[in-house]
């Protein structure tokens, strides 16, 4: 029980990775603070409802104490609003796990892509983290104690032809990462990003961001991945189990020296 007593929120918790997350920490002991947008208009159908209340119950199933609260990472309000109702119910934080992502839309070129194309991937990939973490800082520091994981990808480390917006703003956040571990150490407080390679879509957690991009390149899912998959040293794609695994272990005492750093959970995708 490596998360036992600790208090977790994790973001886009409906389905997919966070799914999967939310699934392990509960394993692990934690109490969760589950939020999604939940049907909130976005390129590609999001999660609904339903699937955010399916991952709650889930990890009641498990054991551990659930609040969800339906936040839309890009409204400040909203977040705030969504960590008052975790505080109300555990009256701390312990561990936050920015997760909610958008890619989209994959396959343009930068000269297409409009000005709301670019503005609502960082809005809500590198802005939406950021809102996340001013909102449940000010706790970690009362306490002198916290651990922030981020969602970075290897579009955080290097770049993808046609998703400048998606590199832009995950490149961002493995920079944001760092500042936060800079200015946060000296509070006990530890930040790293956790960046993976494409994941293998999983139909237990929900389909994922994965299928749309697969959809826009034409191809069909399975097709996506086969032929994503000889890009990795591994010669498969990574699964959202290993990811929600390196998650864990940065949220946890295991990784107590590690802050700034962005852990690849690639196939080795990234070392060539
Ligand atoms: N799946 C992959 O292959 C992959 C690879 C690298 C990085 N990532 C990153 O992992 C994270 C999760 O990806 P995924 O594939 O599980 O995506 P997904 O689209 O399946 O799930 C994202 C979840 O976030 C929620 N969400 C979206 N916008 C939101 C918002 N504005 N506010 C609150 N919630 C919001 C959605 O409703 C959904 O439940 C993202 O940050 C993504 O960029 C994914």
């Amino acid at each position: 029980m490596r998360l036992e007593d600790r208090i977790v929120m994790i973001t886009g918790a409906a389905r997919a990775l966070g799914r999967s997350h939310s699934l392990l920490f509960a394993r692990e002991g934690a109490d969760l603070l589950l939020v999604d947008s939940c049907g909130a208009d976005g390129p590609y159908p999001l999660a609904e409802r339903k699937q955010l209340e399916e991952t709650a119950q889930a990890c009641r199933g498990l054991g551990s104490r659930v609040v969800t609260a339906v936040a839309d990472v890009r409204d400040s309000g909203q977040v705030e609003a969504a960590v008052a109702a975790g505080m109300r119910e555990f009256e701390r934080i312990d561990v936050l796990v920015n997760n909610a992502g958008l890619l989209a839309p994959g396959g343009v070129l930068s000269h297409e892509l409009s000005e709301d194309d670019w503005t609502r991937v960082l809005d809500v990939n590198l802005t939406g983290t950021w809102r996340c973490c001013r909102a449940v800082l000010p706790h970690m520091v009362e306490r002198r104690s916290g651990a922030i994981v981020n969602t970075a990808s290897t579009g955080g480390r290097v770049a993808f032809e046609m998703f400048s917006n998606y590199v832009a703003s995950k490149h961002a956040v493995v920079g944001l990462t760092k500042a936060l571990a800079l200015e946060y150490g000296r509070y006990g407080i530890r930040v790293n990003s956790v960046s993976p390679s494409t994941v293998a879509a999983d139909p237990a957690l929900g389909t994922g961001s994965t299928a749309d991009v697969a959809r826009r390149m034409g191809a069909s899912l399975e097709d996506y991945e086969r032929g994503s998959s000889s890009y990795h040293a591994l010669g498969r794609l990574v699964s959202a189990q290993e990811v929600s695994a390196a998650c864990l272990w940065l949220a946890s005492p295991e990784s107590g020296g590690a802050t700034g750093t962005d852990l690849l959970v690639d196939g080795g995708f990234t070392a060539r």
